[in-house]
């Protein structure tokens, strides 16, 4: 997959492209990350990349000169790929978007400015990505958080089953343990002991389905649940 990242803050990108997943995916050659610096597009010597909005009122507000022309950059190296814009106004960011989008061979991440663009930037996006209800300094944060989970998903990253974690499916994930057996008095499920792998699958989709329930009832409201799920389900009513 390849990713054009377009921001005023480059340096806010790089780090996490050079730790974990992320720069594995680089170094096996499955993610190319091209970082643009809106500021080189920016106008005259001064490299002005933003300007007060017409109308009056405070602050400053990105030109779309810099967006447009780096965009006509990456499209003279070859495709345009899908455009994203990130901003609060967007379509929320789940697993199924990530899913989506890491079927794409080209993704271009465009990162808002803190204090907002012009509105014709819109019209350059394919897409406009909230990445929940709060309001960042910038896109470079979410751009990151787009481009991890989406990464994580591109088949090769790591492994096909923890990149289908429970989550995919709509649930959250089961309860995790490893060595030691009992830590400060807290003691590893017994069934886990057991290498009863019947007892364990049943064990621990009940766990999930409990978690769930009690954390995100929300989950659980916006789907069919089987017959097995639904007596599990039962069950963490019954016994705590
Ligand atoms: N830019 C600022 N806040 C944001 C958010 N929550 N999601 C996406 N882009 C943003």
């Amino acid at each position: 997959m390849r990713v054009d990242l377009l921001t005023l803050f480059p340096e806010a990108v790089r780090g996490p492209l050079e730790a974990s997943i992320l720069r594995r995916a680089v170094g096996k050659g499955l993610l190319e990350v091209r970082i643009w610096d809106l500021r080189s597009f920016g106008l005259g010597r001064h490299r002005i990349t933003d300007d007060t909005p017409f109308g009056g009122g405070g602050g400053m507000v990105l030109r779309p000169e810099p967006v447009y022309e780096a965009v006509d950059a990456i499209t003279r190296q070859g495709g345009r790929g899908r455009i994203l814009l990130f901003t609060p106004q967007g379509r929320p960011f789940d697993q199924v978007a990530a899913r989506r989008l890491s079927r794409r061979e080209h993704l271009v991440l465009v990162c808002g400015h803190y204090e907002g663009f012009d509105e014709r930037i819109r019209a350059l996006a394919d897409e406009e990505v909230s990445i929940g209800d709060y309001v960042l300094t910038g896109g470079e944060l979410p751009a990151l958080v787009v481009l991890d989970a989406v990464t994580r998903l591109v088949p090769g990253v790591i492994g096909p089953a923890a990149a289908e974690d429970s989550f995919a499916e709509g649930i959250l994930e089961w309860p995790q343990y490893t060595r030691p057996r009992e830590y400060r008095g807290m003691a590893v499920p017994e069934v886990l002991l057991s290498g009863d792998h019947g007892r364990i699958r049943l064990w621990r989709r009940r766990e999930a389905l409990r978690r769930t329930a009690e954390r995100r009832p929300d989950l659980l409201e916006s789907r069919e649940l089987n017959a097995e799920d639904r007596k599990l389900l039962q069950e963490t009513q019954r016994r705590p």
